[in-house]
Formats: structure tokens, sequence, C-alpha cells
């Protein structure tokens, strides 16, 4: 790895939980927090089995971890039960009238529903799936806005057993496409369409282009976004149907599939190193713990709160916390189908005081944009409901940290910074927020049951290198669908197999406390969004006058990282007119968040005499800094000539 300045991390600011905080808080003392930290660790399956009670199972484990053949662990073995049962049947009894998801859509429609209305809508769904043939094991693809139906479509998968997988609404046909074949899909979900920034997505035609000549896929079911209008789409006889029809007549009663601990809940598609996205998948028992656990000591959720994470449930964060973590403790869920900024850059904050939201949860890419549309627009709000505050996704830079915690949380909110992964599916590394003293730029310290260590690259540990954990936890992915051998050499392949792999860097000062660095392979975090620079190299040599791309990360002040790519083209073609073209052809073929924000076209690409294009000099030439070591370099002519068309570009 290469050197930094670890002393530009390190704040000598820190920041007590607030008193008034404290004293209502899930956890209260560090000392509580240190020894249920220690149990955890010293016996897992003591600790996590006392968890395990305070939920539903039809019928209880033999065993707590199975850990036998690695890294395929096995948690709460033969025990039989249902997330869905968990998220709602549970709650009926004595809170069937809590609030459940208060919901505003772009354009200010608002609705909300109890506890016992999302358990009916969810049964309802589930009839409606199952009356359309789909069974427990069965693939779906769900590909919706951010709207209350996307929640119960998700929740009546998991009712039933069948295995959702979300696709981000901003995703382009083909990418859909790919995940909706890799994962052989049966049935996609989709909607007439969504509101963002003032335009109407028309998602369903978007997803015509996708499932053509998908044979896997044999239903596609449409819910209309609105109940005033519908949004015009073809519909396919035979294939195609409207939810409000085919569900008008089903029972909004159903009883809950049994499921087995490890039978799978979900797949989500994430980026990889090479150019294929791999899919993700969770099974249902250690990752209904692990959400649970985490947002009930992270979140510090009590019976009052009204919560809101603002990412969509197209990403992991969306899966967790916004339905699944916050559901299983019986939190009031607040979601906002738009954009920030739509119809003003005061969106958010109006949304804040006019719906009481007490936890707030986004990430950093957000925070400075706000930051940067000015305090004016918080100022005017009565933010007081606020109380406790989340960041995610990436590292927080001390100065947004700070602003979030003067401007947004006037001084009195407690910030977690919390570090995890799809692969995790829950949070690994983040303050308690009664307990753990802040600093800013830092996830502090670990959560129950995770046990990190930082290694150089031989595998010895250190204070500054490479972040692994050491044990397995509940919600561990179980692989990478369809590639077991991918998954035990991604994950579990370095240091002979006796790490998890987080392919992140990391560094730990005198108080064990944990500054995330970032990704050390080629995934580049753009607004919190894990993109792959093979992925995007893939597509881009797609265009005919392409021969050879590059793609880096380089800093950017509001999106943490952008993307440059160094292009090698064919003679004689015109760079203006290819510019637009390739973004076309990114955007058509990943979706529009991963449009590069430069491109250069170079004589050369600088490479090893092996012929491994040298990343590291292409980002020194892009952030202007004076070039790391060259002499591996077979040419070393090329260097000036890139840094030139750089310059021009
Ligand atoms: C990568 C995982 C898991 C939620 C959303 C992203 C980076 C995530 C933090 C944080 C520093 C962070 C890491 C990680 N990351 N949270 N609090 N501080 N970095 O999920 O798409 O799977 O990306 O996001 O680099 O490896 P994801």
């Amino acid at each position: 790895m290469e050197e930094i300045n670890r002393d530009s991390f390190i704040r000598n600011v820190s920041f007590p939980p607030p008193e008034g905080f404290k004293q209502r808080a899930n956890i209260k003392s560090f000392e509580e927090y240190q020894s249920l930290y220690r149990e955890s660790i010293q016996s897992p399956e003591t600790f996590w089995s006392k968890i395990a009670d305070e939920l539903h199972w039809f019928s209880p484990w033999t065993s707590v971890l199975d850990e036998s053949d690695p890294p395929f662990y096995k948690w709460f073995l033969n025990a039989k039960t249902n997330i869905a049962y968990n998220c709602l049947d549970r709650h009926l009894e004595d809170h069937e009238n809590k609030t459940a998801i208060m919901f505003e859509g772009e354009l200010g429609d608002t609705c909300s529903w109890t506890y016992m209305q999302v358990f009916q809508e969810t049964c309802k769904f589930a009839n409606t799936l199952l009356s359309l043939g789909l069974r427990k094991g069965d693939r779906v693809a769900i590909y919706m806005p951010l709207v209350p139906e996307a929640v119960f479509a998700m929740l009546a998968c998991a009712r039933i057993g069948a295995v959702h997988n979300v696709i981000f609404g901003g995703f382009a046909a083909e990418s859909i496409r790919s995940r909706i074949l890799d994962s052989t899909a049966k049935m996609v979900i989709t909607s007439d369409g969504g509101y963002r920034r003032g335009k109407v997505l028309h998602l369903k035609d978007i997803v015509d282009e996708a499932v053509h000549g998908c044979d896997c896929v044999e239903k596609v079911l449409v819910v209309r976004r609105s109940q005033t209008e519908l949004l015009p789409c073809q519909m396919t006889e035979g294939r195609d149907f409207w939810y409000h029809e085919v569900s008008s007549n089903k029972s909004s009663s159903h009883e809950a599939e049994r499921m087995d601990s490890e039978d799978l809940l979900f797949m989500l598609y994430t980026s990889g190193t090479t150019g294929k996205p791999k899919g993700i998948v969770h099974s249902t028992a250690g990752y209904m713990i692990g959400t649970y656990l985490t947002t009930k000591y992270i979140f510090d959720i009590h019976d009052e709160d009204v919560y809101w994470c603002t990412a969509d449930i197209g990403w992991i964060t969306g899966h967790s916390y916004v339905v699944y973590g916050p559901m299983l403790n019986r939190a009031t869920i607040f979601i906002y189908e738009g954009a920030p900024n739509y119809p003003n850059e005061g969106r958010f904050w109006e949304l804040i005081e006019k719906h009481k939201v007490s936890v707030f949860y986004t990430a950093p890419t957000a925070i400075r944009t706000f930051m940067r549309w000015g305090d004016d627009w918080l100022t005017r709000r009565d933010l007081s409901s606020l109380r406790l505050l989340g960041s995610v996704g990436e590292p927080i830079n001390p100065e947004a940290w700070m602003w979030y915690h003067n401007v947004v949380g006037q001084q009195k909110c407690p910030i977690v910074d919390t570090w995890w992964q799809t692969e995790t599916g829950a949070i690994m590394i983040s303050p308690l927020p009664g307990v753990t003293t802040c600093k800013p730029g830092t996830a502090t310290l670990p959560f129950f049951g995770v046990d990190p260590v930082i290694l150089t690259e031989e595998g010895e540990e250190t204070d500054y290198g490479w972040l692994a954990i050491r044990k397995p936890w509940p919600s561990m992915l179980r692989g990478i669908y369809g590639n077991p051998e991918r998954f035990k050499q991604g994950y579990f392949g370095h240091w002979e197999g006796k790490y998890y792999y987080t392919s992140d860097g990391a560094m730990k000062d005198s108080e064990g406390y944990y500054y995330i660095i970032g990704r050390l392979d080629d995934i580049v975090n753009v607004s919190g969004h894990r993109i792959s620079t093979a992925e995007l190299e893939g597509v881009l040599i797609e265009d005919p006058v392409v021969v050879e791309a590059a793609v880096i990360g380089v800093h950017h002040e509001i999106k943490g990282q952008g993307l440059v790519g160094f292009l090698i083209i064919k003679e004689g073609s015109d760079g203006q007119s290819l510019v637009q073209r390739l973004n076309e052809l990114v955007g058509n073929k990943i979706g529009r968040f991963s449009l590069l924000d430069k491109i250069v076209f170079v004589p050369e690409l600088p490479k090893t005499r092996s012929g491994k294009i040298m990343r590291r000099l292409l980002r020194d030439i892009a952030e202007k800094r004076e070039l790391g070591n060259i002499t591996t370099l077979a040419d070393p002519n090329v260097i000036e000539a890139i840094a030139k068309q750089f310059k021009d570009s």
C-alpha cells in the first residue's frame, strides 16, 4: 500500500454523546458495550442465541454456528422462521395501529400505513404472486421507484420464500437484462413509472426492452404508481399483468412460509473487479438477526421515533435500513420518492420538519451537496425533531462531519458513521450513539460479533493496511449466485482463507478507532455507488473506434470520487462527437449514474513491461501529484504525452 500522511486523518476534536441522549439510549454505558462486545467475540453462540430469542421462530435451531466447511458458514441450523412474519405479524398483537410507513411522493402526495395495513397489503401481494405461479425459491427481479408498494413487494417475496433481486431504478435496460439472466428470474415486478426531478420515468418501457428475448421471464407484474393516473405502457398479452387487476380479489391474509434459516432471502448485484457484476446472496436468519440488532442499537430505535434513511431500495442500505432492520424493530419509517432538489434545494429539510423525522441516515455525498447549497435552506426550518444522524457509503471527510454536526444536528445529535458493505449485510463498524465518543472521520469501533483486524500484505497485524474480518458473523453473504469459486477466492482467497477480505484500506489510532481509507481494488466509489472500472472499460471498448480504455477514480469535491477515462482511439476519429457517443453508450448500457466526468484521448497508456496498465500513474497525473515510482514502466516517454493531453482536454 502507498504510504499516506496519517496525521491528516486524525482530528484532535472529540464529541462525547450528549447527556440527554445517553440517558434514554438503548445502550447507556461504555462498560455495557464493552462487556457485551467481549461476550459476542468470546462466546458468540451464547450471545447470538440470546439475541435470536427476541425474534419469532416457528421452530428452534439445533446449533448456532456450523464452521465445518469454511467459508461456507451456516447460522441457526435447522430453525424455521420468516423475516416478513418478524417484520409484521409479530407486532400486530399490541401495536397493530402503530404507523409503519409514511410516504411522500415527489409531487407532494402523502399517505401512511399502520403495521396492520402493511401486513394486509403484503399478504395481498403475496397471494397475488402465488396466483401468478410464483413459488418458494423462484427468483424475482424488482425494478420500481421508491414507493410503499416496492416495500410490500419485497416483504411479499420474503413471505412466500421467493428470492428478490431488487434492481436500482437508475440502471439501464442492458444492466437489468444481465441481472435477470444471471439470476434466471421468473418474474419481474415493476411499475408504470415514477417521478424524479419533475420528470416521469417510464420504468415499464425500460423493462420491456430488458426482458425482450429473456426466456426465463414468464410474467411481468406492473404496479400503478399513482391512484389517479395510469402512465401509458404497452402490455404484452399473457406476460404482463396489472397488479391492481390481479390483486383485486385476493385475500389480505396469508400464512407466512416456514423458511429454513439458510434459505436464500435475496440477492443483490454489486460491482466486482471484473467486468461482470456479482449476485451477492443473503440468507434468512443470520441477515434478520444482524439487521435487527444493528438497527436497535446503532439507530437507537424508540417507539416514538420517525426514522428516515434516504437510500433507494435498489442498494443494500435500502434493504437493511429502509425495510428489514427498521421493520424488525417496529419503527415508523419515512420514505420519499424523489430528488433532494425538487422543487428546490430545501426539500429534505421541509420533509424533516413536516414529518418530524428524528433519526436521519444519509450519505456523505449528499451532505457535501447540502453544504454547497447553503445553510439558508436549513436555518429557515424547524429541525428540532432530529435526535440522531447517520452517515454511510464512503468515508465522511471531517469538514462535512462538522457541518452535519453543527448545522443539521445543532450540536445536539450524535453522528453514527457506519462502515459496512453489500457483502456484510449489516453495519460492522460504527459508534453506538449513547456511549461512543465520536471523532470526525472515523467509524470508531466494531459492532457486536465483529472482529476486525488490519493486516499487511503478508498477513501480519498492523495499524495501517488491509481491513479484514477474523470471524464469521450472522449477516455475512452466503456466496455469489452460481459462483462458489469466485466467492471463495474473492473474499477468502487471501491470507490462507483465515480472514474475510474487505477490499478496503484502514488505519487504527491509539484508542482502537478505525479510519476507513477506501477501496484498494479497482472499484470506484462515486457518490456512494460502487462502480467497477473494468465494467466501464468493457463498455467503452464496445465502440468501434476505441482501441483501448483505462478508467480511474479521482478525488471529487462532492461525489467523493469522479471518473476519468483515458482512451486510445483509431486515427482520424473525431474526438468531440465521440465523447457524446461514449456518454450515451455508458448511459444506455449501465446507467447515467456511471457517466465519466472527463474523457482524455491519449496516444498510449502507461504500462509495465508485462503489459499491465499502471493506473496509479494515471491517478497521479489526474490529481496533479508528483509521479510515484516509474521504474517498472515499459516506456517512460508516454507519461509526458498523457499529462499534456490531460491538461489540454
Ligand atoms: C464500500 C461498500 C454498505 C452501505 C453502502 C455501500 C465504502 C461504506 C463507509 C463508511 C468509509 C465506507 C467502503 C465499502 N463505505 N461505508 N462509513 N466509511 N467507507 O455499500 O456499495 O457495498 O460499498 O463502501 O469502501 O467497501 P457497497
